[in-house]
Order: C-alpha cells, then sequence, then structure tokens
C-alpha cells in the first residue's frame, strides 16, 4: 500500500485581518550623502511591515523570498514620519505576498505624500524552519477579487521568471 499524505486544509482568512501599519520618524543617522533618507531604511521597514502583516496572517514566522523593484516617487525627508500600510494580497500554499503602501508625512505643515507602493513575497515557516502550509486568503468585496487576481498574476509572473532564472 502507498504512503498516505494527510493534507489539513486551514479556514480562509478575509484580507484586512492581516492589515498592519508602522510608521517611524526619520532620523538624521538614516541620511544619504544628499541630506534625505536613505532608501535602504525604506525598504528594511517596508520588509518589516510586509512581514508582520504575513506573520498576523499565518500566525508563524516568516522569511522574505523575493522582493519586486521598488520606485521611489520622490524623496523623503529627515523629520518626516513614514508610514507603512501591509496587508496580505496573494495565498500560495506556504507563500504570500504583501502590499506595502508608504507615505511620508511632514508633522508640522501635515503635508503628505504616497512615496511608493513595494510588493514582498514571504514564505511560512514550521519550528523546524521548513515551509509550512497557511490559511487562504478571502475577498470580501468585489474590489478585494480584484487584489486578490492582481496579486496572483504578479506571483505567476515570479516564478516564470525564476524557472527562466533557473534554466540559464
Ligand atoms: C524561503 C525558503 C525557505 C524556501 O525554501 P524552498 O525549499 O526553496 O521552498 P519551495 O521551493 O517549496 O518554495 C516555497 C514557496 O516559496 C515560493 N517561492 C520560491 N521562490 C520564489 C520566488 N523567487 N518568488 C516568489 N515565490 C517564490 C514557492 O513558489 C513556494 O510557494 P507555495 O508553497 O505557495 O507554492 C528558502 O529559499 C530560504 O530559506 N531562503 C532564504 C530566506 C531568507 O533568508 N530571507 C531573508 C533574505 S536575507
Amino acid at each position: 500500500m502507498g504512503n498516505i499524505i494527510a493534507t489539513m486544509t486551514l479556514p480562509s482568512k478575509p484580507i484586512g485581518a492581516s492589515r498592519v501599519t508602522l510608521s517611524q520618524l526619520m532620523h538624521p543617522d538614516q541620511a544619504n550623502l544628499l541630506g534625505n533618507v536613505h532608501g535602504g531604511w525604506i525598504m528594511k521597514l517596508a520588509d518589516e511591515a510586509g512581514a508582520l502583516a504575513c506573520m498576523r496572517h499565518a500566525q508563524c514566522k516568516v522569511v522574505t523570498v523575493a522582493i519586486d523593484s521598488m520606485t521611489f516617487r520622490e524623496p523623503i525627508k529627515i523629520g518626516d514620519l513614514v508610514t507603512f500600510n501591509a496587508v496580505v494580497t496573494y495565498t500560495g500554499r506556504t507563500s504570500m505576498e504583501a502590499e506595502v503602501n508608504v507615505h511620508a508625512e511632514n508633522p508640522v505643515t501635515s503635508e503628505r505624500s504616497h512615496t511608493n507602493t513595494a510588493y514582498l513575497v514571504y514564505v511560512a515557516l514550521d519550528d523546524e524552519g521548513k515551509p509550512t502550509e497557511i490559511p487562504q486568503l478571502m475577498a470580501e468585496s468585489a474590489e478585494e477579487t480584484h487584489t486578490l487576481t492582481q496579486a496572483k498574476e504578479r506571483q505567476g509572473r515570479r516564478l516564470k521568471e525564476k524557472r527562466i532564472r533557473e534554466s540559464q
């Protein structure tokens, strides 16, 4: 008799339940040579916000497996309050995509700008550090269904690019 592989389907969770907001004041030690915020800080904090949203969804530790290219529309200044709004937008068996929207606000003038949107992929890990199954996402509106469809297409493109890279 062949091996029986037990699979357990976890209950789906709404997209909104994963939502995380992280805010941080930008300090002088985060400056680049031009005196604006170093892009690397923004990437690090976007990665943290995305990971938190995925941990909230999967309720376990996660590691970053891919980060899509990041474009900064305008500089973020020292003294700005930067907010990262992260939400899970795709779930595979063990992988998740988080969308992270970054806004910068001058706390004195309240001037606020959307500086960029980042997409990052994480893998859920069990206690032994192995990829582990996660709950699926549940769309609760037509807009959320659209969000899930677009995220699935992005993940499809990433995996296609990965296959091409690995075949070279
Ligand atoms: C993430 C890691 C555990 C995956 O292990 P693995 O043995 O390659 O596992 P798999 O090939 O089964 O991939 C796991 C999932 O990630 C997805 N994945 C793998 N590479 C991917 C990529 N480049 N882009 C998007 N998704 C990817 C797979 O499709 C799979 O998803 P699914 O289970 O939802 O179908 C392993 O690659 C790792 O430890 N990487 C280093 C992570 C790290 O240290 N991050 C911090 C960066 S410094």
